[in-house]
């Protein structure tokens, strides 16, 4: 049972590694975009994992490519050895990566990956020194950590980078905060010539950014940013890392990676979570110069092991062959525009921000901008009452995320949507004729 499952989960595993909601949940199947838990009760699911079940649960063609491998009876051989699922993953990703004579390497997950893209970045560049983003998230291990700019994620202050931190961009908080996208640009410019001038030695390695912060909330700024930025960085060899653990494979559905909202192409791209679908399998895409400048046997044991890179050319075929990046701005055309629709005339709710299917709503005290994580965690539960799984993240804990999988349909997109609009009208305490509404236009 569940609640068995629970007391032992908490006598034997890490208290600081979070459990959702107040009375957790074990899922034991799914299917598409559904989870059913161990009371028996489903759920749609718009979290898919943290946005790692990309493409759903139980997806035939990616279970048929994992059995495929199984059957050879090769399970893991280590890289010592050529393996041709990942030869092949390799080469998609390169060439879909738009760098030019790519190198990729593949990893078990995306703080292993960035820190692949430090260790290529630092050494082609011979230099610790690292740009990173306020409110960013990277990993767990200790240059990840300290390149994440979130206290409530950065367990240790033992770094071996020396970091300096540039303003995000983003509309709703921080300095930079209402200013008008241009203006927020020329302001973020301004912040990292004066962090450069004042915080660093100029030959610093790179620049690592979201170019949509997951963890941070899905928070981001303005397009063209990123672009912006790199002029800069340009002018001093200073390399772009874009972490696109989140952002990548067509989620944000106006593009396939995130940076290309930008008009930019950085040096290095990370990649993790979706890709495998559930099976454990990151990576680092980019310039071959960078990729070579590492000196050393670098050499990772389960790294691009051939049962994750079978699943991982299971589920780039699938997405490209079904265009899920289309669907992605189609269905998260509707969850966004329900949401703004359902949440105008509630001034608990601050924004509805993403792209595609990477959406967050962000919950206030009326009338302010002060986070409200009470009722952010409110909402959350009555969501999870009424069959829908979402996200919770942001600085403060006050923005649920929604990150959908990508195969997510049309009329499950306004199921979830009219679940959505009831738990915050429900946490809120807000007139029940507005959901009914919201439901009409859903
Ligand atoms: C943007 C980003 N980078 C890196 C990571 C770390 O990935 P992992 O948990 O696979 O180590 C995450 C995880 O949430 C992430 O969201």
């Amino acid at each position: 049972m569940t609640d068995d499952l629970l007391a032992r989960h908490r006598a034997v595993l890490p208290s600081w590694m979070p459990l959702y909601y107040a009375e957790p949940i074990e899922l034991v199947s799914g299917s598409g975009r559904r989870v059913t838990d161990a009371r028996g009760r489903s759920y749609l699911d718009f979290f898919g994992g943290v946005l790692t079940n990309m493409i759903g649960y139980d997806i035939p063609e990616i279970r048929e490519a994992v059995e495929r491998q199984l059957r050879t009876g090769i399970v893991h051989s280590s890289t010592l050895y050529l393996i041709r699922q990942q030869v092949e993953l390799a080469e998609k990703i390169a060439r879909l990566s738009g760098i030019p004579d790519a190198r990729v390497f593949f990893t078990n997950s995306g703080t292993e990956a960035n820190e692949a893209a430090l260790l290529a970045a630092t050494n082609h560049r011979r230099s610790h020194q690292i740009l990173a983003v306020r409110n960013s998230y990277h990993g767990r291990s200790y240059a990840t950590m300290g390149v994440t700019g979130n206290r409530g994620w950065s367990a240790s202050a033992l770094n071996p980078l020396q970091v300096a931190w540039l303003h995000s961009g983003e509309r709703l908080r921080g300095l930079l905060a209402r200013l008008d996208p241009a203006d927020r640009v020329a302001a973020a410019v301004e912040d990292l010539r004066e962090v450069l001038a004042t915080q660093t030695t100029g030959d610093v390695a790179c620049l690592i950014a979201e170019p949509i912060q997951g963890v941070g909330g899905f928070v981001h700024g303005p397009d063209g940013l990123l672009a912006a930025w790199k002029e800069v960085l340009d002018s001093h060899g200073i390399l772009l890392v874009c972490d696109e653990v989140q952002t990548g494979w067509g989620r944000t559905g106006e593009h396939f990676w995130g940076y290309e909202a930008h008009g930019v192409t950085p040096d290095l791209i990370t990649f993790a979570k979706g890709i495998g679908n559930g099976y454990a399998l990151a990576g680092v895409v980019g310039r071959a110069d960078v990729m070579e400048s590492v000196p050393a046997i670098s050499f990772s044991t389960f790294g691009g092991n051939p049962v994750s890179t079978a699943a991982g050319n299971a589920v780039l075929d699938y997405l490209l062959d079904h265009d899920l990046q289309a669907n992605a701005a189609r269905t998260g055309a509707i969850l966004a525009d329900g949401l703004r629709a359902a949440v105008a005339s509630l001034d608990h709710v601050a924004e509805v921000r993403g792209k595609g299917l990477m959406l967050g709503v962000e919950f206030v005290r009326p009338g302010t901008t002060e986070p409200d994580p009470t009722l952010t965690a409110r909402v959350f539960e009555a969501c999870r009452a009424g069959g829908l799984l979402v996200g919770k993240g942001g600085l403060y804990g006050n923005v649920l995320r929604m990150g959908p999988p990508l195969t997510l349909t049309e009329d499950e997109a306004r199921e979830g949507l009219a679940i959505l609009v009831d738990a915050i009208h429900t946490a809120t305490g807000t007139a029940t004729a507005t959901t009914a509404t919201a439901r009409v236009t859903a």
